[in-house]
């Protein structure tokens, strides 16, 4: 193989690397500044640069060089050198725009019929003309390096685009955030004894959805129907949630209403997640069917309903309520056992004694459950519970 051949066949593949290498802006400098070294190495030649035509704000930008003095390269005309290059695949010569920078060789670098750079190289260690031969080649380069800086600024831009959307989506997720705050505190004041009820349900059903494997996204959805699940009550009259006595059947219909009422108002909201709308819904069905409002059963719930009957029902048994008073942890841990298939998820209540088993063990940087239970709990009393119905439930 001849020399010119290999430093032809060296040059083409340190381009097909810098197609391939378009992951960051920093990877992509890095590679065609040596991109750049390889062909004034090929050529002999002390100057050389790569320039992109940003067509955007008309503007050349010196991607790298080396031997110009940037000042010159600064005041390059872009307009001057598109004319020059129109329809040209290399240029040799001594043209003013060409000379205000030092440069003896311009491969003017286009996409179909758009400008998109520029390769200059100038300062030759040899002397005599450029053979004909080099001249193929440098258009070769210059295709090559069109390939690679077109596909880089498309990058780019899906990059900028990427970066929008997600900006878009942060600020969207603050105004939920902001509007959750807004309903949570709204049903505080209609219901004293409910006091951060639904930010602790959105917390449990978190922990239980992210131990489960659940994805952000998904977990997030979770957190919102955690948080809105009691938004119906808005509906309800005060005096009737801050009922001391027990429910009147009438009563307890109408307050019933408030699952439905939580539904009617979710759907109202255009929510990126899934399934708010029918976690809120069927917060009180059951696995046998007796739950409201529809005595859903067994295969008709899903994960979601599933975690978030469970937070529901664990946080009202360890809370005060007018009617009566809270239960320690234990009890409660020991009520949801109680009721497991007719009314809460086996699988579900696993996940959530294993969370809670990791929180106490100090396995968790950020406790869900842990820091609202009481403060009087025993912990080892309760630790020893996880772990039974752990080895009780992992065996089924
Ligand atoms: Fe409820
Ligand atoms: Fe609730």
């Amino acid at each position: 193989m001849s020399t010119k051949l290999e430093k032809a066949m060296y040059n083409i593949s340190a381009l097909a690397d810098l197609g391939q290498a378009i992951t960051s802006e920093d990877a992509f400098h890095e590679k065609i500044q040596s991109v750049l070294y390889v062909i004034t190495g090929t050529f002999l030649a002390n100057k050389g640069a790569i320039l992109f035509y940003d067509k955007s704000t008309q503007s050349l930008n010196t991607l790298t060089q080396k031997g110009f003095a940037q000042d010159d390269l600064d005041h390059l005309n872009p307009e001057e050198l598109i004319s020059l290059g129109r329809n040209k695949s290399c240029l040799i010569g001594d043209a003013p725009v060409m000379a205000v920078a030092g440069a003896e060789i311009l491969a003017p670098i286009w996409v179909g019929d758009e400008f998109i750079g520029a390769l200059l190289l100038g300062g030759w260690l040899t002397a005599g003309p450029l053979a004909s031969e080099d001249l193929e080649l440098l258009n070769v380069i210059a295709n090559q390096i069109a390939i690679a800086l077109n596909n880089h600024s498309l990058f780019m831009d899906l990059a900028d685009k990427l970066e929008d959307n997600r900006r878009l989506y942060e600020e969207m997720r603050h105004i939920y955030h902001g509007t959750l705050q807004a309903f949570a505190a709204a049903i505080d004041a209609k219901d004293a004894y409910t006091k951060n009820h639904s930010h602790r349900v959105a917390k449990y059903s978190v922990a239980i959805a992210r131990e489960l494997g659940w994805n952000e996204h998904e977990i997030e959805g979770m957190y919102v129907a955690g948080y809105l699940h009691d938004v119906g009550k808005l509906a309800i009259s005060n005096t009737l949630l801050n009922k001391v006595t027990p429910f009147t059947p009438e009563e307890r219909t109408e307050i019933r209403k408030h699952s439905t009422l939580s539904r009617n108002i979710t759907t109202k909201i255009k929510f990126p997640w899934k399934n708010v709308e029918d976690i809120v819904w069927h917060h009180h069905e059951r696995l046998d069917g007796r739950g409201y409002p529809d005595a859903l059963a067994e295969d008709s719930l899903s994960d979601g309903v599933r975690i978030l009957t469970l937070a529901d029902s664990f946080d009202a048994m360890t809370s005060q309520r007018p009617y009566r008073e809270k239960m320690d942890v234990q009890s409660a841990i020991g009520e949801l056992r109680k009721n497991l298939e007719s009314q809460f998820d086996n699988k579900i209540m696993l996940v959530f004694c294993k969370v809670l088993a990791k929180e106490i063990n100090g396995e968790l940087p950020e406790p869900d459950i842990l820091p609202h239970l009481d403060r009087n709990s025993d912990l080892s009393v309760i630790s020893d519970l996880l772990e039974g119905i752990i080895s009780e439930l992992s065996a089924r």
